[in-house]
């Protein structure tokens, strides 16, 4: 399996409880290595570009007014299978389906406040990490 990277965020519900850091341990003993991280407080507009493949669905108004709520930890992540692997250890969307251990099922306060966010596919990966980051802010 090739080394791949992905996107991760670490959401505002967690960075108010000052989980950055436990959160980042979780990913780093899952094998993911942080290859890029900023704190940044999003504009609505930023996050509405964001989520835009959701505009359409009914919670849009809220994530994006939640996103915007407080400042989030944006990150890339390099590893083995390092897409798979981050929603792995982020767990399901809501965390009362979270498996045991996973981020979610620790940290996360409902499906809208679930702490992570982690890209889904290669194509997204790519995308989401050239939304936040430009080239010589990865550092492999
Ligand atoms: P989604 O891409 O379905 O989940 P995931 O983050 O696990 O990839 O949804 C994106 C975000 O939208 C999700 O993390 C939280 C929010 N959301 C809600 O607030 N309510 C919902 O019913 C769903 C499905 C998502």
């Amino acid at each position: 399996m090739a080394i791949e990277r992905t996107f991760s965020m670490i959401k505002p519900d967690a960075t108010r409880r000052n989980l950055t850091g436990a959160i980042t341990a979780m990913l780093e003993e899952a094998g993911l290595r942080v290859v890029a991280s900023k704190r940044v407080w999003m504009s609505r507009r930023e996050a509405e570009g964001f989520y835009a493949v959701h505009k359409e669905r009914p919670f849009f108004d809220e994530l994006c007014e939640f996103m915007s709520s407080g400042p989030t930890v944006v990150q890339v992540l390099e590893g083995e299978n390092a897409i798979a692997k981050n929603r792995e250890v982020m767990g399901a969307t809501n965390p009362a389906d979270a498996a045991d251990g996973t981020i979610r099922k620790v940290h996360a306060r409902s499906i809208g406040e679930n702490s992570v966010h982690g890209s889904d596919a290669p194509a997204t990966a790519a995308q989401e990490i050239k939304y936040w980051f430009s080239d010589i802010e990865v550092v492999g």
